[in-house]
C-alpha cells in the first residue's frame, strides 16, 4: 500500500457542516456590506512579493517571517497573499479607483501566514474585508465601525465584542514619537523581553503590543503616542470618538494600539473578544491607510477598511451560543435503491425531483450498499425522508416514501413526483 500523504500543518480542509457555516456567515457579512454600498472584488491569491514588502512593510512580522514566498519558474519572487488590502490597492492604482470617484469593495477568501498554529490561528485562514477608497472624511471610519457593530448584532455576538481604538497620527508625529520611545526603551533595554529587545532595532512601535508582563510594566511609564498627535490628528480622533458617542457605540481608547502592518495612519481599531478564543482574541481589525496608494505608485487617495477572521468569528459564535450554533441544514431526500436494476429509474426520479425544487438535496445511492447500510447512510445524512425505490414498488410504477422522524410511509406513483414533494412539504410554489 502506498504511504498516505498528510495535509500541510495549519492548513485544513473544511468539512461539509463547517463549510456550510462559513457560507452562511459569509452571506450575512455580504448582505451587511452590500447594504452600505460595498461591491464584490475578487482578488488574486498570488502577487509579486514586492507588493507586500512595500505595503505591509519590511520590518513587520508578516513580511519578515510569515509569508509563503517562492521563486516562480521565471525567477520572479511571488507570495501567497497574507491579507487583502495590498492587492485591493494595487488594483485601485491600476484602475484609477477612488481617484475621480469613491469606491467601496468587499472581498472574502483564504489568506496565508506562516504562523505557529493554535486555536484561532491557522496558516491558511479566511478573511472577509472591506475597503473604502477616495473618501477623506473621518465619517468613513465611523461608517466602517457601525458596519462592524451591525454585523455583530446580526450574528448575536455584540455583547462579546469590545472595540479598541486609537490614532497613529501621520508619519511626522509617528517619527517624533518613535525617537522618544526608542530613547525611553533603551534606558530599560536589559529589562525588556528578548523579542522586544530585537524589535527595538527593527520595529520599536510593535513593542507596545508586547504580551510580556515585565515589558508591560515598563511600558506603563513609556510616552504615549496620543501626546504626539498634531492638531489635525487630535481633532480627527476627537471627531471620530464624538460620532461614536453619538451613535451609542462603546469603545476603549487604547494609546498602545499599534497594528502589525505599516500602512496605517490616523484611526486604527481592533475588535477583541474575551469569549472562547484564548490568546487569539482579535476578531477584526482595520483603520485608515491614506498613504498606501501613493506608496504603490498611484495618486494620493484617502482610504480605510477592515478585515475580520472567519474562523475566529465562528469560534466566538459557537462559544457565545454554548455550542448550540449549527448550520441550518438543507432539507434532504434520500433515494434508497436496493437493487442495481432500479438504479437507472432512481436516477430519473432524482432528476425529476430536482427539476421541481432547488431547496431540497436529493441524494441517490448509486453504489452496491445493502438496504440496511443505505438506511444508515440516510440517517448519517440527516435526511428527513427516504424514498424506497424497491423492485416490487417500481414494478407497480410506484415508490414508497418514509418520513424518518415518525416512520410514517406513503406510496406514490413514479409519474407524480409533485405529489411526493407535496407530501414532504417541499414542493416549491410557482
Ligand atoms: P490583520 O489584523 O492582520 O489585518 O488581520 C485581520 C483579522 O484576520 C484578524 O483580526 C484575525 O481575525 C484574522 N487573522 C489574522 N491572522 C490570522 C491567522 N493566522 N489565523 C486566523 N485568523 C487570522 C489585516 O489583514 C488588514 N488587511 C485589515 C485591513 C483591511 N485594514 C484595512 N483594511
Amino acid at each position: 500500500m502506498a504511504t498516505p500523504i498528510p495535509g500541510v500543518r495549519g492548513i485544513a480542509a473544511l468539512q461539509t457542516a463547517d463549510a456550510q457555516q462559513v457560507r452562511q456567515l459569509e452571506q450575512v457579512l455580504i448582505a451587511c456590506a452590500e447594504a452600505c454600498g460595498y461591491g464584490e472584488i475578487v482578488l488574486p491569491m498570488l502577487e509579486r512579493t514586492e507588493l507586500f514588502t512595500r505595503s505591509i512593510g519590511e520590518g513587520t512580522d508578516i513580511v519578515g517571517k510569515e509569508m509563503y514566498s517562492f521563486l516562480a519558474r521565471d525567477d520572479e519572487s511571488l507570495s501567497l497573499r497574507p491579507e487583502g488590502t495590498a492587492g485591493c490597492v494595487r488594483m485601485a492604482v491600476e484602475q484609477g479607483w477612488g481617484v475621480r470617484r469613491p469606491a467601496r469593495f468587499w472581498y472574502a477568501g483564504p489568506m496565508f501566514r506562516y504562523e505557529r498554529p493554535q486555536k484561532g490561528r491557522a496558516r491558511q485562514f479566511r478573511q472577509f474585508g472591506v475597503e473604502a477608497l477616495g473618501m477623506a472624511g473621518v465619517e468613513v471610519e465611523v461608517e466602517l465601525l457601525l458596519l462592524c457593530a451591525r454585523i455583530w448584532k446580526q450574528l448575536g455576538v455584540a455583547k462579546d465584542m469590545v472595540l479598541e481604538i486609537s490614532s497613529l497620527g501621520d508619519s511626522t508625529c509617528r517619527a517624533r514619537y518613535r525617537d522618544d520611545l526608542v530613547t525611553f526603551l533603551r534606558g530599560h533595554q536589559s529589562e525588556l523581553d528578548e523579542h522586544s529587545q530585537a524589535r527595538l532595532e527593527t520595529n520599536p512601535l510593535r513593542i507596545l503590543d508586547s504580551k510580556d508582563e515585565g515589558t508591560g510594566e515598563i511600558l506603563q511609564q513609556a510616552p504615549s503616542l496620543l501626546d504626539y498627535l498634531d492638531d489635525e490628528a487630535r481633532s480627527n480622533l476627537d471627531t471620530v470618538l464624538a460620532l461614536l458617542d453619538g451613535h451609542g457605540l462603546e469603545y476603549r481608547l487604547n494609546p498602545r494600539l499599534v497594528r502589525g502592518l505599516d500602512y496605517y495612519n490616523h484611526t486604527v481599531f481592533e475588535w477583541l473578544t474575551c469569549t472562547g478564543l484564548g490568546a487569539q482574541n482579535a476578531v477584526c481589525a482595520g483603520g485608515r491607510y491614506d498613504g498606501l496608494c501613493e506608496r504603490l505608485g498611484g495618486e494620493s487617495v484617502p482610504a480605510a477598511g477592515f478585515a475580520l477572521g472567519l474562523e475566529r468569528l465562528l469560534l466566538l459564535q459557537a462559544a457565545a451560543s454554548d455550542g448550540q450554533q449549527k448550520a441550518s441544514a438543507t432539507a434532504k431526500l434520500y433515494i434508497a435503491v436496493p437493487t442495481s436494476a432500479a438504479r437507472a429509474r432512481a436516477l430519473l426520479l432524482a432528476e425529476q425531483l430536482r427539476d421541481l425544487t432547488t431547496h431540497v438535496g436529493v441524494i441517490t445511492c448509486l453504489g452496491d450498499a445493502s438496504l440496511k447500510s443505505q438506511m444508515k447512510q440516510a440517517h448519517a445524512e440527516e435526511a428527513g425522508y427516504v424514498v424506497l425505490a424497491g423492485e416490487r414498488e417500481l414494478a407497480a410504477g410506484q415508490v414508497r416514501v418514509r418520513r424518518m422522524k415518525d416512520g410514517e410511509e406513503e406510496l406514490f406513483s413514479v409519474t407524480e413526483p409533485e405529489a411526493l414533494l407535496q407530501w414532504t412539504g417541499n414542493l416549491e410554489k410557482s
